[in-house]
């Protein structure tokens, strides 16, 4: 294992009818008035929304709204909020949903406590000195933003989903009400399981050795992950399952499992990124796509690991190194075609002209990777084997 240092300062209150305590974490923080951020609508229809007014009401915690955060987050809907909650002067921020809001509400973090344009740090312009307080109440399990430091936000005008993380980042409080889950439709379930697989595969994959315990501990959370995802497809309203789900998302990208390592490969959500900055793919789906082709692209540079995940989730013991590894990728591609996520760029409509202009959006961003470095042509690589 390499040196590490972890701190993690995100206070997590977990399980069935939690989401009461948010009002009395928030004044106990000092705060009297919050900006409340959320998405579409789906806290309208099940409840969470009239759940968090009363407990701000019961602990007089004034607040104001702003609405309408769409998946893949974008730049101007963070700057208006971020003006709003200037004018308002509210001490506080409040994400209710998944990871776009969550990520909407560290940029307005941010942003609050800077004079230039927030997009500055995600360009690494400049680095972030302050923030404010960020709470938050969780509705969709996949991102681990509700117990990492890290913010996604795509730059509409320039076509870009980039990230930044600080601890600057890290929500103070989270609530996770795994129940509330129980609405979300079967395709946003599969995705919340391909991303927390993706998360654990950054990891894992990133060729460190002598990470023993990591090893184990990243393949409980994808067997785990595995197993509640097809559950759940069956009976959405299994409440122990997505409670399982739930943590297993946050421990996959809560600093836990990425300590003691070289910190990740991330190629494939850098190219994932991409796909939604130009197509507005649905972050899950894409990872199923983009994932199983960076696993061929790249499984020679490092077999003994592919040779292991494919023995370890997917009971493979058969063959030459290079077929037991072979097999694995395979296995996992008809794992994510199973819970109905699109495996291949052809299926969600991406034109095979079209992969020069996705290889060029992900390598301004390049060389990327860990296991192996990517340039443009590398990328480019990867797509045509995503394609069919
Ligand atoms: O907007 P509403 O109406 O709330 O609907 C949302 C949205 O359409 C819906 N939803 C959420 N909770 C629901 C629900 N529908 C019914 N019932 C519920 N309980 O789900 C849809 C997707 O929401 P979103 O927040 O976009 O999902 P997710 O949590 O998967 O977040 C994805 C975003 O996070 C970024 C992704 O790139 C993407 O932009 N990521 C953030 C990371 C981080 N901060 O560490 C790391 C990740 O790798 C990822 O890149
Ligand atoms: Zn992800």
């Amino acid at each position: 294992m390499k040196n590490f240092v972890y701190q993690n300062p995100t206070k997590i209150i977990f399980g069935e009818g939690t989401i009461n305590q948010i009002g009395k974490e928030i004044k106990e923080s000092g705060i009297n008035k919050v900006l409340m951020i959320y998405g579409g609508g789906s806290i309208l229809k099940n409840g969470v929304y009239d759940q968090i007014i009363e407990s701000l009401n019961q602990y007089e915690i004034d607040y104001v709204e702003i609405s309408g955060v769409q998946p893949n987050p974008v730049l101007s809907k963070v700057q208006e909020a971020i003006n709003k909650a200037k004018e308002e002067n509210v001490e506080g921020l409040l994400a209710v949903g998944g990871g776009s809001v969550y990520d909407s509400a560290k940029a307005i973090g941010l942003g609050c406590k800077y004079e230039g344009n927030v997009w500055d740090f995600y360009e690494r312009k400049e680095k972030p000195k302050a923030s404010i307080p960020i709470f938050g109440v969780l509705t969709i399990s996949a991102t681990g933003s509700e117990m990492n430091a890290g913010s996604v936000i795509t730059n509409e005008a320039e076509n870009k989903k980039w990230s930044v993380g600080t601890p600057l980042n890290f929500p103070k409080v989270s609530v996770i009400d795994p129940s509330v889950q129980s609405s979300l439709p079967a395709n946003q379930t599969a995705n919340t399981a391909i991303d927390t697989m993706a998360h654990v595969f950054e990891l894992y994959f990133d060729g460190t050795q002598n990470v023993d315990v990591l090893m184990e501990y990243s393949e409980g959370i994808i067997r785990t992950t595995m197993k509640h995802v097809k559950i759940l497809l069956e009976d959405p309203k299994n409440y122990q399952s997505r409670a399982q789900l739930a943590w297993c998302a946050t421990l996959g990208l809560n600093g836990s499992n990425g300590v003691g390592r070289s910190g990740g490969d991330w190629s494939s959500h850098n190219i994932e990124h991409s796909l939604s900055a130009l197509y507005g793919v649905s972050h899950g789906s894409g990872l199923a796509i983009v994932f199983p082709a960076w696993m061929k692209y790249v499984y020679k540079e490092n077999i003994d690991m592919f040779e292991r995940f494919a023995e370890q989730i997917f009971n493979i013991t058969e063959g030459s190194k290079q077929e037991k590894a072979l097999k694995g990728i395979e296995e996992l591609k008809s794992f994510f075609s199973g819970i109905n996520a699109p495996v291949t760029l052809k299926e969600i409509g991406i034109k095979y002209e079209d992969l020069g202009k996705i290889a060029d959006n992900a390598a301004m961003l390049a060389p990327i990777g860990t296991l192996k470095k990517l340039e443009r042509e590398d990328i480019l690589e990867i797509l045509k084997i995503a394609y069919e």
